[in-house]
């Protein structure tokens, strides 16, 4: 394994991006190679074992491209499949959950903490049980907010419809006490501000792709394998594209999209 070899990173779609802004943005040093597998997105409205075989599937994609370790960056995927996978792959396999229960838990005072994801996320289990490991005596109140991911993908950032969506959703949050919510999607970190004005001050909002970042840099430097300059660059390879992908995806990436490549999935 060389140290120069790219860092993998997987989601079920575009959503991913979020996490390669900020891992491009913590790690100059390191290559990327993006895998998104938007020909079955969505995986969170998907079954455990359709999703384990879809991950597994990409992850092995991103294996034969030489990568060093891989990022799961997709909620959905990381809890479904880890800690299964841990052993399973010849290289570190990082993914997001454990992450963002750290800063859930490092931000929380009175331990009431918000969950909020996709079905799968929520039903799965995994943010709940890895908060109540650390903290037995806090308070998870879960919430999954299934239409978040196609109003971020239809651009409806800040509209009166998405601001009526999260209130319904968020209502859970009314009197409740929280003041940390994890922000256990991808595509959840664009919805900040309306989440914020939601669920009022006194909230923090935990966004794991900052916290994941800096994971995989603890990773890459206890097994040695940090890179020592020529990074920033990244490659982005994807299962089916659409017209709005450019437009999507800088919004999702902050900065323009390079060529991207297609691969068949199935
Ligand atoms: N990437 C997914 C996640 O973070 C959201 C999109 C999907 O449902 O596949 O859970």
């Amino acid at each position: 394994m060389s140290n120069r070899q790219p860092i993998g990173v997987f989601d079920s779609g575009i959503g991913g991006l979020t996490v390669l802004k900020e891992l491009l943005g913590r790690l100059p040093d390191e290559s990327f190679v993006y895998f998104g597998d938007t020909a079955r997105v969505p995986y969170g409205t998907k079954s455990a074992e359709a999703v384990k075989r879809f991950t597994r599937e990409s992850v092995t994609l991103l294996l034969d491209r030489g990568v060093k370790m891989v990022v799961i960056a997709c909620n959905t995927a990381s809890s479904e499949v880890l800690p299964e996978f841990e052993g399973e792959f010849p290289v570190p396999i990082v993914g997001v959950i454990e992450p963002g229960v750290r800063a859930a838990v490092a931000a929380t005072k009175r331990r009431r903490i918000g969950v909020i994801g996709t079905p799968g996320t929520i039903r799965s289990g995994a943010y709940q049980s890895k908060i109540m490991a650390r903290l037995p005596d806090a308070v998870v109140i879960p919430q999954a907010c299934p239409l978040f991911v196609p109003l971020v993908e239809e651009g409806w950032i800040d509209t009166p419809v998405t601001r009526l969506v999260a209130r319904e959703y968020l209502r859970v949050y009314e009197n409740a006490g929280i003041d940390a919510l994890v922000l256990g999607c991808t595509h959840y970190p664009l919805l900040k501000p309306v989440i914020a004005d939601t669920v009022g001050e006194g909230v923090e909002l935990v966004d794991s792709a900052i916290e994941t970042a800096r994971e995989v840099a603890r990773v890459l430097a206890e097994r040695g394998l940090a890179g020592s300059g020529g990074g920033g660059e990244f490659h982005i390879v994807l299962s089916d594209t659409a017209p709005s992908f450019g437009d999507i995806a800088t919004r999702f990436l902050g900065r323009r999209v390079p060529d991207i490549e297609l691969v068949s999935v199935v």
